[in-house]
Protein backbone atom coordinates (compact mmCIF):
# COMPACT_ATOMS: atom_id res chain seq x y z
CA UNK A 1 0.00 0.00 0.00
CA UNK A 2 1.16 3.38 -0.96
CA UNK A 3 2.14 5.51 2.48
CA UNK A 4 -1.01 7.52 3.54
CA UNK A 5 0.03 11.26 3.74
CA UNK A 6 -0.23 13.29 6.83
CA UNK A 7 -3.27 15.25 7.22
CA UNK A 8 -2.97 18.99 6.80
CA UNK A 9 -3.79 21.06 9.89
CA UNK A 10 -4.52 24.17 11.79
CA UNK A 11 -1.79 26.64 12.77
CA UNK A 12 -4.04 27.94 15.49
CA UNK A 13 -7.22 27.93 17.83
CA UNK A 14 -7.57 31.73 16.34
CA UNK A 15 -6.85 30.50 12.87
CA UNK A 16 -9.77 27.77 12.89
CA UNK A 17 -12.37 29.84 14.70
CA UNK A 18 -11.65 32.53 12.02
CA UNK A 19 -11.96 30.50 9.09
CA UNK A 20 -15.12 28.89 10.30
CA UNK A 21 -16.27 32.66 11.17
CA UNK A 22 -15.42 33.09 7.53
CA UNK A 23 -17.39 30.20 6.23
CA UNK A 24 -20.27 31.64 8.09
CA UNK A 25 -19.97 35.27 7.50
CA UNK A 26 -20.69 36.07 3.76
CA UNK A 27 -23.29 37.26 1.03
CA UNK A 28 -25.62 36.01 3.50
CA UNK A 29 -24.98 38.48 6.36
CA UNK A 30 -25.25 41.40 4.53
CA UNK A 31 -27.95 41.17 2.09
CA UNK A 32 -29.59 37.78 2.24
CA UNK A 33 -30.58 38.25 6.23
CA UNK A 34 -31.57 42.31 5.92
CA UNK A 35 -33.87 41.12 2.76
CA UNK A 36 -35.38 38.06 4.49
CA UNK A 37 -36.16 40.54 8.31
CA UNK A 38 -37.48 43.06 6.43
CA UNK A 39 -39.93 41.25 3.26
CA UNK A 40 -40.90 38.98 6.97
CA UNK A 41 -42.53 40.60 9.45
CA UNK A 42 -39.31 42.97 10.50
CA UNK A 43 -38.48 42.44 14.63
CA UNK A 44 -41.25 39.44 14.39
CA UNK A 45 -39.12 37.92 12.27
CA UNK A 46 -36.39 37.85 14.66
CA UNK A 47 -38.31 35.49 17.33
CA UNK A 48 -38.00 32.54 15.11
CA UNK A 49 -34.90 33.29 13.78
CA UNK A 50 -33.34 33.32 17.71
CA UNK A 51 -35.45 29.85 17.98
CA UNK A 52 -33.77 28.47 15.33
CA UNK A 53 -30.58 29.75 16.43
CA UNK A 54 -30.86 27.91 19.83
CA UNK A 55 -32.77 24.91 18.23
CA UNK A 56 -30.96 24.26 15.08
CA UNK A 57 -28.24 26.57 14.25
CA UNK A 58 -25.89 26.19 17.89
CA UNK A 59 -26.64 22.56 18.09
CA UNK A 60 -25.88 21.40 14.75
CA UNK A 61 -22.80 23.91 14.95
CA UNK A 62 -21.73 21.81 17.66
CA UNK A 63 -22.28 18.41 15.94
CA UNK A 64 -20.65 19.58 13.24
CA UNK A 65 -17.41 19.97 15.02
CA UNK A 66 -17.17 16.79 17.14
CA UNK A 67 -18.72 14.92 14.20
CA UNK A 68 -15.55 16.48 12.28
CA UNK A 69 -13.27 16.02 14.70
CA UNK A 70 -14.15 12.67 15.44
CA UNK A 71 -14.20 11.56 11.59
CA UNK A 72 -10.52 13.12 11.23
CA UNK A 73 -9.18 10.45 13.93
CA UNK A 74 -9.76 8.02 11.57
CA UNK A 75 -8.03 9.97 8.68
CA UNK A 76 -11.51 10.98 6.89
CA UNK A 77 -12.51 14.96 6.09
CA UNK A 78 -15.53 14.75 4.65
CA UNK A 79 -18.84 12.95 5.28
CA UNK A 80 -18.88 9.99 3.99
CA UNK A 81 -15.93 8.63 5.74
CA UNK A 82 -17.06 10.48 9.07
CA UNK A 83 -20.33 9.25 8.50
CA UNK A 84 -19.16 5.56 8.14
CA UNK A 85 -16.71 5.95 10.81
CA UNK A 86 -19.45 6.77 13.22
CA UNK A 87 -21.80 3.57 12.08
CA UNK A 88 -18.93 1.13 10.46
CA UNK A 89 -21.65 -1.65 10.31
CA UNK A 90 -24.14 -0.04 7.95
CA UNK A 91 -23.20 -0.14 4.49
CA UNK A 92 -25.07 2.63 2.97
CA UNK A 93 -24.50 5.16 5.28
CA UNK A 94 -21.27 6.37 3.18
CA UNK A 95 -23.76 7.66 0.37
CA UNK A 96 -25.63 9.60 2.50
CA UNK A 97 -22.28 11.30 3.04
CA UNK A 98 -22.28 12.21 -0.56
CA UNK A 99 -24.66 15.02 0.32
CA UNK A 100 -21.68 16.97 2.51
CA UNK A 101 -19.19 16.95 -1.07
CA UNK A 102 -22.03 17.26 -3.56
CA UNK A 103 -23.99 20.16 -1.76
CA UNK A 104 -20.50 22.71 -1.14
CA UNK A 105 -19.73 22.02 -4.51
CA UNK A 106 -22.93 23.19 -6.15
CA UNK A 107 -22.79 25.62 -3.94
CA UNK A 108 -19.28 26.75 -5.04
CA UNK A 109 -20.67 26.67 -8.58
CA UNK A 110 -22.72 29.77 -8.54
CA UNK A 111 -21.41 31.73 -5.26
CA UNK A 112 -18.05 32.10 -6.89
CA UNK A 113 -19.67 33.49 -9.91
CA UNK A 114 -21.47 35.98 -7.84
CA UNK A 115 -18.31 36.35 -5.68
CA UNK A 116 -16.84 38.13 -8.94
CA UNK A 117 -19.34 40.35 -9.37
CA UNK A 118 -18.35 42.26 -5.67
CA UNK A 119 -14.89 42.18 -7.01
CA UNK A 120 -15.54 44.06 -10.25
CA UNK A 121 -18.10 46.41 -8.65
CA UNK A 122 -15.32 47.28 -6.30
CA UNK A 123 -13.00 47.89 -8.68
CA UNK A 124 -16.53 49.77 -10.80
CA UNK A 125 -16.74 52.09 -7.50
CA UNK A 126 -12.97 52.97 -7.11
CA UNK A 127 -12.90 53.98 -11.53
CA UNK A 128 -16.17 56.04 -11.02
CA UNK A 129 -17.59 53.70 -13.62
CA UNK A 130 -20.81 53.85 -12.13
CA UNK A 131 -20.44 56.44 -9.33
CA UNK A 132 -22.30 58.69 -11.76
CA UNK A 133 -25.79 57.04 -12.18
CA UNK A 134 -28.50 58.71 -9.99
CA UNK A 135 -31.21 56.44 -11.05
CA UNK A 136 -32.62 53.05 -10.22
CA UNK A 137 -32.82 51.99 -14.26
CA UNK A 138 -29.55 53.46 -15.11
CA UNK A 139 -28.21 51.03 -12.26
CA UNK A 140 -30.36 48.24 -13.36
CA UNK A 141 -29.29 48.72 -16.61
CA UNK A 142 -25.48 49.05 -15.66
CA UNK A 143 -25.82 45.41 -13.99
CA UNK A 144 -28.20 43.77 -16.79
CA UNK A 145 -25.13 44.68 -19.02
CA UNK A 146 -22.15 43.81 -16.90
CA UNK A 147 -23.87 39.97 -16.36
CA UNK A 148 -24.44 40.41 -20.27
CA UNK A 149 -27.88 39.97 -19.90
CA UNK A 150 -28.39 42.53 -22.60
CA UNK A 151 -26.11 44.76 -25.05
CA UNK A 152 -26.41 48.18 -23.56
CA UNK A 153 -23.96 51.10 -23.44
CA UNK A 154 -22.42 50.10 -20.65
CA UNK A 155 -20.90 46.61 -21.62
CA UNK A 156 -20.71 44.74 -25.39
CA UNK A 157 -21.38 41.81 -23.75
CA UNK A 158 -20.19 39.24 -20.79
CA UNK A 159 -16.34 39.50 -21.85
CA UNK A 160 -16.02 42.19 -18.41
CA UNK A 161 -18.01 39.76 -16.05
CA UNK A 162 -15.88 36.59 -17.29
CA UNK A 163 -12.35 38.68 -16.91
CA UNK A 164 -13.06 39.55 -12.91
CA UNK A 165 -14.76 35.74 -12.89
CA UNK A 166 -11.41 33.99 -14.03
CA UNK A 167 -9.53 36.61 -11.55
CA UNK A 168 -11.78 35.30 -8.34
CA UNK A 169 -11.77 31.78 -9.43
CA UNK A 170 -7.83 31.84 -9.59
CA UNK A 171 -7.83 33.29 -6.47
CA UNK A 172 -10.00 30.74 -4.91
CA UNK A 173 -7.64 28.26 -6.35
CA UNK A 174 -4.98 29.63 -5.45
CA UNK A 175 -5.80 29.66 -1.29
CA UNK A 176 -6.98 26.14 -2.24
CA UNK A 177 -3.53 25.19 -3.61
CA UNK A 178 -1.80 26.53 -0.65
CA UNK A 179 -3.80 24.13 2.01
CA UNK A 180 -5.37 24.64 5.58
CA UNK A 181 -2.53 26.51 7.38
CA UNK A 182 -0.85 27.93 4.39
CA UNK A 183 -3.60 29.15 2.58
CA UNK A 184 -7.29 29.10 4.24
CA UNK A 185 -6.48 30.00 7.71
CA UNK A 186 -3.83 33.00 6.66
CA UNK A 187 -6.63 34.21 4.18
CA UNK A 188 -9.14 34.43 7.01
CA UNK A 189 -6.63 35.91 9.50
CA UNK A 190 -6.27 38.89 7.61
CA UNK A 191 -9.38 38.78 5.60
CA UNK A 192 -11.95 38.65 8.44
CA UNK A 193 -10.44 41.92 10.48
CA UNK A 194 -10.34 43.52 7.30
CA UNK A 195 -13.90 42.72 6.81
CA UNK A 196 -14.92 44.13 9.94
CA UNK A 197 -13.33 47.57 9.93
CA UNK A 198 -15.11 47.90 6.42
CA UNK A 199 -18.36 46.90 8.28
CA UNK A 200 -18.47 49.18 10.79
CA UNK A 201 -17.38 51.98 8.88
CA UNK A 202 -20.82 51.50 6.73
CA UNK A 203 -22.34 50.96 10.15
CA UNK A 204 -21.16 54.17 11.33
CA UNK A 205 -21.97 55.82 7.82
CA UNK A 206 -25.07 54.66 7.77
CA UNK A 207 -26.20 55.37 11.25
CA UNK A 208 -25.21 59.03 10.85
CA UNK A 209 -27.42 59.89 7.78
CA UNK A 210 -29.50 61.60 9.93
CA UNK A 211 -32.77 63.13 8.01
CA UNK A 212 -30.69 63.73 4.95
CA UNK A 213 -34.13 65.44 3.27
CA UNK A 214 -35.61 67.90 5.66
CA UNK A 215 -38.66 68.22 3.68
CA UNK A 216 -39.90 64.80 4.62
CA UNK A 217 -39.07 64.80 8.34
CA UNK A 218 -39.88 60.56 8.99
CA UNK A 219 -37.18 59.70 6.42
CA UNK A 220 -34.54 59.63 9.27
CA UNK A 221 -32.41 56.41 10.91
CA UNK A 222 -34.58 56.14 13.36
CA UNK A 223 -37.20 55.12 10.98
CA UNK A 224 -34.98 53.02 8.85
CA UNK A 225 -34.09 50.99 12.34
CA UNK A 226 -37.72 51.00 13.37
CA UNK A 227 -39.01 49.21 10.46
CA UNK A 228 -36.29 46.32 10.75
CA UNK A 229 -36.69 45.73 14.25
CA UNK A 230 -40.74 46.90 15.26
CA UNK A 231 -42.66 43.53 15.47
CA UNK A 232 -45.42 42.31 13.27
CA UNK A 233 -46.55 39.73 15.22
CA UNK A 234 -48.99 38.63 13.14
CA UNK A 235 -46.07 37.03 10.75
CA UNK A 236 -45.22 34.60 13.19
CA UNK A 237 -49.04 32.57 12.41
CA UNK A 238 -47.03 32.28 8.73
CA UNK A 239 -45.53 28.61 8.53
CA UNK A 240 -43.41 30.34 5.45
CA UNK A 241 -41.99 32.92 7.95
CA UNK A 242 -40.72 30.35 10.39
CA UNK A 243 -39.30 28.31 7.10
CA UNK A 244 -37.28 31.27 6.26
CA UNK A 245 -36.05 31.74 9.68
CA UNK A 246 -34.45 27.87 9.97
CA UNK A 247 -33.35 28.56 6.45
CA UNK A 248 -31.18 31.97 7.17
CA UNK A 249 -30.01 30.05 10.23
CA UNK A 250 -28.59 27.26 8.45
CA UNK A 251 -27.06 29.34 5.47
CA UNK A 252 -26.00 31.90 7.70
CA UNK A 253 -23.87 29.52 10.15
CA UNK A 254 -22.44 27.37 6.59
CA UNK A 255 -24.23 23.95 8.54
CA UNK A 256 -25.71 21.44 6.91
CA UNK A 257 -23.65 21.97 3.91
CA UNK A 258 -20.51 19.84 4.88
CA UNK A 259 -17.74 22.51 5.28
CA UNK A 260 -17.54 22.48 8.85
CA UNK A 261 -17.14 18.97 9.13
CA UNK A 262 -14.05 19.42 6.55
CA UNK A 263 -12.51 21.96 8.75
CA UNK A 264 -13.12 20.35 12.23
CA UNK A 265 -11.34 17.11 10.84
CA UNK A 266 -8.34 18.89 11.06
CA UNK A 267 -8.45 19.59 14.76
CA UNK A 268 -6.31 17.32 17.34
CA UNK A 269 -8.15 14.81 19.28
CA UNK A 270 -8.42 17.13 22.39
CA UNK A 271 -8.47 20.19 20.91
CA UNK A 272 -12.19 22.15 22.27
CA UNK A 273 -15.01 22.37 19.68
CA UNK A 274 -17.22 23.47 22.24
CA UNK A 275 -16.14 27.52 23.10
CA UNK A 276 -14.85 27.31 19.46
CA UNK A 277 -17.55 26.57 17.55
CA UNK A 278 -19.79 29.07 20.39
CA UNK A 279 -17.24 31.99 19.62
CA UNK A 280 -17.45 30.80 15.78
CA UNK A 281 -21.51 31.19 15.86
CA UNK A 282 -21.04 34.93 18.09
CA UNK A 283 -18.96 36.00 15.62
CA UNK A 284 -21.15 35.40 13.10
CA UNK A 285 -23.99 37.04 14.57
CA UNK A 286 -22.60 40.08 15.45
CA UNK A 287 -21.76 40.36 11.67
CA UNK A 288 -25.45 39.83 10.87
CA UNK A 289 -27.35 41.02 14.01
CA UNK A 290 -25.47 44.25 14.03
CA UNK A 291 -23.30 44.93 11.00
CA UNK A 292 -25.99 43.43 8.65
CA UNK A 293 -28.94 44.78 9.99
CA UNK A 294 -27.55 48.60 10.18
CA UNK A 295 -26.44 49.08 7.02
CA UNK A 296 -28.51 48.36 4.28
CA UNK A 297 -32.10 48.56 4.92
CA UNK A 298 -32.05 51.68 7.40
CA UNK A 299 -30.26 53.16 4.58
CA UNK A 300 -32.79 52.55 1.97
CA UNK A 301 -35.16 53.56 4.20
CA UNK A 302 -33.94 56.83 4.56
CA UNK A 303 -33.76 57.37 0.94
CA UNK A 304 -36.71 55.65 -0.24
CA UNK A 305 -39.48 56.34 2.51
CA UNK A 306 -41.65 53.95 4.19
CA UNK A 307 -43.59 53.51 0.95
CA UNK A 308 -40.71 52.35 -1.14
CA UNK A 309 -38.81 50.39 1.32
CA UNK A 310 -40.94 47.23 1.18
CA UNK A 311 -40.83 46.52 -2.57
CA UNK A 312 -37.00 47.30 -2.06
CA UNK A 313 -36.61 44.52 0.58
CA UNK A 314 -38.70 42.08 -1.63
CA UNK A 315 -36.85 43.20 -4.72
CA UNK A 316 -34.26 40.61 -4.26
CA UNK A 317 -30.56 40.25 -3.17
CA UNK A 318 -28.94 40.99 -6.41
CA UNK A 319 -31.40 44.62 -6.69
CA UNK A 320 -30.80 45.51 -2.77
CA UNK A 321 -26.94 44.92 -3.09
CA UNK A 322 -26.05 45.59 -6.91
CA UNK A 323 -29.02 48.61 -7.57
CA UNK A 324 -30.02 49.71 -4.72
CA UNK A 325 -27.08 50.20 -2.22
CA UNK A 326 -24.84 51.79 -5.17
CA UNK A 327 -27.79 54.43 -5.78
CA UNK A 328 -27.51 55.25 -2.44
CA UNK A 329 -23.86 55.92 -1.81
CA UNK A 330 -23.96 57.47 -5.21
CA UNK A 331 -26.08 60.02 -3.35
CA UNK A 332 -23.61 60.87 -0.79
CA UNK A 333 -20.25 62.57 -0.49
CA UNK A 334 -17.35 60.05 -1.59
CA UNK A 335 -19.36 57.33 -3.70
CA UNK A 336 -15.99 56.00 -5.33
CA UNK A 337 -14.69 55.22 -1.43
CA UNK A 338 -18.18 54.37 -0.08
CA UNK A 339 -18.68 51.87 -3.02
CA UNK A 340 -15.18 50.17 -2.48
CA UNK A 341 -16.04 49.39 0.80
CA UNK A 342 -19.53 48.15 0.54
CA UNK A 343 -18.23 46.15 -2.53
CA UNK A 344 -14.85 44.59 -0.78
CA UNK A 345 -16.58 43.99 2.29
CA UNK A 346 -19.07 41.94 0.31
CA UNK A 347 -16.16 40.37 -1.82
CA UNK A 348 -14.13 39.88 1.58
CA UNK A 349 -16.98 37.58 3.31
CA UNK A 350 -17.50 36.16 -0.31
CA UNK A 351 -14.10 34.39 -0.54
CA UNK A 352 -13.37 33.35 2.89
CA UNK A 353 -17.02 31.46 2.56
CA UNK A 354 -16.22 30.09 -0.69
CA UNK A 355 -12.79 28.47 -0.19
CA UNK A 356 -14.47 26.72 2.73
CA UNK A 357 -17.07 25.38 0.24
CA UNK A 358 -14.51 24.14 -2.25
CA UNK A 359 -12.24 22.47 0.70
CA UNK A 360 -14.67 19.38 1.42
CA UNK A 361 -14.05 18.46 -2.64
CA UNK A 362 -10.77 18.77 -1.96
CA UNK A 363 -10.31 17.01 0.86
CA UNK A 364 -11.78 13.99 -0.24
CA UNK A 365 -9.35 13.35 -3.28
CA UNK A 366 -6.95 13.93 -1.08
CA UNK A 367 -8.26 11.48 2.12
CA UNK A 368 -9.94 8.96 -0.31
CA UNK A 369 -7.85 8.64 -3.02
CA UNK A 370 -4.15 9.49 -1.51
CA UNK A 371 -4.12 12.17 -4.10
CA UNK A 372 -1.75 15.12 -2.97
CA UNK A 373 -3.29 18.40 -1.88
CA UNK A 374 -1.88 20.76 -5.17
CA UNK A 375 -3.18 17.73 -7.55
CA UNK A 376 -6.22 17.92 -5.36
CA UNK A 377 -6.89 21.49 -5.60
CA UNK A 378 -6.25 21.36 -9.92
CA UNK A 379 -8.49 18.64 -10.50
CA UNK A 380 -11.34 20.46 -8.35
CA UNK A 381 -10.20 23.32 -10.61
CA UNK A 382 -10.97 21.78 -13.47
CA UNK A 383 -13.79 19.76 -12.66
CA UNK A 384 -15.73 23.03 -10.95
CA UNK A 385 -14.53 25.49 -13.93
CA UNK A 386 -16.36 23.67 -16.11
CA UNK A 387 -19.65 23.40 -14.39
CA UNK A 388 -19.43 26.65 -13.55
CA UNK A 389 -20.00 27.55 -17.42
CA UNK A 390 -23.43 27.19 -17.52
CA UNK A 391 -24.32 29.30 -14.59
CA UNK A 392 -22.26 32.25 -15.91
CA UNK A 393 -23.75 32.04 -19.45
CA UNK A 394 -27.09 30.93 -18.72
CA UNK A 395 -28.28 33.27 -15.95
CA UNK A 396 -31.21 34.44 -17.31
CA UNK A 397 -32.48 31.13 -17.57
CA UNK A 398 -32.88 30.33 -14.12
CA UNK A 399 -29.80 28.24 -13.56
CA UNK A 400 -28.53 29.98 -10.41
CA UNK A 401 -31.53 30.02 -8.20
CA UNK A 402 -31.75 26.22 -9.32
CA UNK A 403 -28.83 25.41 -8.20
CA UNK A 404 -29.27 27.28 -4.98
CA UNK A 405 -32.33 25.72 -4.18
CA UNK A 406 -31.33 21.60 -4.66
CA UNK A 407 -27.62 22.51 -2.69
CA UNK A 408 -28.05 25.49 -0.70
CA UNK A 409 -31.79 24.97 0.62
CA UNK A 410 -33.05 21.48 -0.09
CA UNK A 411 -30.07 19.60 0.72
CA UNK A 412 -28.84 21.34 4.14
CA UNK A 413 -32.03 20.51 5.52
CA UNK A 414 -31.44 16.42 4.73
CA UNK A 415 -27.93 16.34 5.35
CA UNK A 416 -28.59 18.20 9.02
CA UNK A 417 -31.44 15.83 9.83
CA UNK A 418 -28.86 12.86 8.83
CA UNK A 419 -25.88 14.41 10.86
CA UNK A 420 -28.45 14.89 13.94
CA UNK A 421 -30.10 11.55 13.84
CA UNK A 422 -26.30 9.88 13.39
CA UNK A 423 -24.97 11.76 16.06
CA UNK A 424 -28.02 11.82 19.16
CA UNK A 425 -29.71 8.23 17.94
CA UNK A 426 -26.60 5.83 16.47
CA UNK A 427 -23.61 7.29 18.23
CA UNK A 428 -26.06 7.88 21.20
CA UNK A 429 -26.52 10.94 23.18
CA UNK A 430 -24.64 9.50 26.25
CA UNK A 431 -21.37 8.90 23.90
CA UNK A 432 -21.87 11.87 21.82
CA UNK A 433 -21.84 14.23 24.85
CA UNK A 434 -18.85 12.97 26.34
CA UNK A 435 -17.12 13.06 22.86
CA UNK A 436 -18.69 16.66 22.48
CA UNK A 437 -16.53 17.72 25.88
CA UNK A 438 -13.54 15.95 25.24
CA UNK A 439 -10.99 18.67 25.53
CA UNK A 440 -13.56 21.31 26.04
CA UNK A 441 -12.63 24.74 27.78
CA UNK A 442 -16.69 25.04 28.90
CA UNK A 443 -19.72 22.96 29.20
CA UNK A 444 -22.92 22.81 27.61
CA UNK A 445 -25.71 23.94 29.66
CA UNK A 446 -27.18 19.97 30.42
CA UNK A 447 -30.83 21.30 29.04
CA UNK A 448 -29.06 21.28 25.64
CA UNK A 449 -28.55 16.90 25.74
CA UNK A 450 -32.59 17.03 25.57
CA UNK A 451 -32.15 19.39 22.68
CA UNK A 452 -29.90 18.08 20.77
CA UNK A 453 -31.82 14.23 21.30
CA UNK A 454 -35.16 15.66 20.81
CA UNK A 455 -35.88 18.83 19.83
CA UNK A 456 -33.53 19.64 17.00
CA UNK A 457 -34.43 16.32 15.00
CA UNK A 458 -38.09 17.25 15.47
CA UNK A 459 -37.72 20.81 14.26
CA UNK A 460 -35.84 19.44 11.12
CA UNK A 461 -38.69 16.43 10.43
CA UNK A 462 -41.11 19.39 10.73
CA UNK A 463 -39.34 21.26 8.28
CA UNK A 464 -38.45 18.98 6.03
CA UNK A 465 -42.24 17.41 6.65
CA UNK A 466 -43.91 21.37 5.64
CA UNK A 467 -42.08 22.00 2.91
CA UNK A 468 -42.56 18.22 1.45
CA UNK A 469 -46.11 18.61 1.59
CA UNK A 470 -46.06 22.32 0.28
CA UNK A 471 -43.71 23.30 -2.23
CA UNK A 472 -42.93 19.40 -3.41
CA UNK A 473 -44.86 19.17 -6.34
CA UNK A 474 -44.73 22.75 -7.93
CA UNK A 475 -41.15 22.31 -7.64
CA UNK A 476 -40.55 18.49 -9.29
CA UNK A 477 -43.29 19.79 -11.81
CA UNK A 478 -41.55 23.05 -12.82
CA UNK A 479 -45.30 24.82 -12.21
CA UNK A 480 -43.86 28.08 -11.48
CA UNK A 481 -41.35 27.59 -14.21
CA UNK A 482 -41.37 30.15 -17.65
CA UNK A 483 -42.07 27.64 -20.56
CA UNK A 484 -38.82 28.82 -22.14
CA UNK A 485 -36.76 27.72 -19.42
CA UNK A 486 -38.10 25.05 -18.65
CA UNK A 487 -35.33 23.11 -20.93
CA UNK A 488 -32.58 24.83 -18.50
CA UNK A 489 -33.92 23.70 -15.54
CA UNK A 490 -34.16 20.30 -16.95
CA UNK A 491 -30.70 19.83 -17.91
CA UNK A 492 -29.21 21.68 -15.03
CA UNK A 493 -31.52 19.25 -13.16
CA UNK A 494 -29.34 15.90 -15.17
CA UNK A 495 -26.14 17.73 -14.59
CA UNK A 496 -26.62 17.66 -10.39
CA UNK A 497 -27.81 13.95 -10.91
CA UNK A 498 -25.06 13.00 -12.90
CA UNK A 499 -22.82 14.59 -10.20
CA UNK A 500 -24.49 13.21 -7.62
CA UNK A 501 -23.72 9.83 -9.50
CA UNK A 502 -20.31 10.62 -10.09
CA UNK A 503 -19.43 11.42 -6.36
CA UNK A 504 -21.33 7.91 -5.34
CA UNK A 505 -19.21 5.71 -7.92
CA UNK A 506 -15.97 7.80 -6.63
CA UNK A 507 -16.96 6.67 -2.75
CA UNK A 508 -17.73 3.29 -3.75
CA UNK A 509 -14.23 2.83 -5.40
CA UNK A 510 -12.85 4.22 -2.58
CA UNK A 511 -14.10 1.72 -0.21
CA UNK A 512 -13.33 -0.96 -2.07
CA UNK A 513 -9.21 -0.05 -2.89
CA UNK A 514 -9.74 0.53 0.74
CA UNK A 515 -10.85 -2.95 1.76
CA UNK A 516 -8.42 -4.23 -0.96
CA UNK A 517 -5.27 -2.96 0.55
CA UNK A 518 -6.72 -3.83 4.09
CA UNK A 519 -6.46 -7.68 2.96
CA UNK A 520 -3.54 -7.33 1.07
CA UNK A 521 -1.72 -5.60 4.72
CA UNK A 522 -3.26 -8.63 6.56
CA UNK A 523 -1.92 -11.42 4.01
CA UNK A 524 1.57 -10.23 4.37
N1 LIG B 1 -22.62 31.20 5.27
C1 LIG B 1 -22.33 31.79 4.03
C2 LIG B 1 -23.10 33.05 3.82
O1 LIG B 1 -23.75 33.53 4.71
C3 LIG B 1 -22.53 30.81 2.92
O2 LIG B 1 -23.02 33.59 2.77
Amino acid sequence: MTEKKKRDSWGSRLGIIMAVAGSAIGLGNFLRFPAKAAANGGGAFMIPYFISLLLLGIPLMWIEWTLGRYGGGFGHGTAPGIFHSVWQKNRFIKYFGVIGIFGPLVIFIYYVFIESWTLAYSFFALTGKYTVLSDQSSLRSFLAGFQGLEKNQYFNGIGTAYSFFLITFLLNIWVIYYGIKGGIEKLCKWAMPLLFIFGLLLMIRVLTLGTPDLSKPAWNVSGGLGFLWNPDFSALKSARVWLEAAGQIFFTFSVGIGVILTYASYLKKADDVVLSGLTAATTNEIAEVILGASIIIPAAFVFFGPQDIKSIAQSGVFNLGFVTMPLILNKLPLPELLGFFWFFLLFLAGITSSVSLAQPAVAFLEDEFNINRKRAASIFAVVSFILVQPAIFFLGRGVVDELDFWGGTFFLVVFATIETVLFAWVFGMNKAWEEIHKGADMSIPGVYKFIIKYITPLFLFVILGTWLMQEWLPIITMKNTAVADKPFIFATRLVLLIIFAVLAVLVKIAWKRRKFSASKEEKK
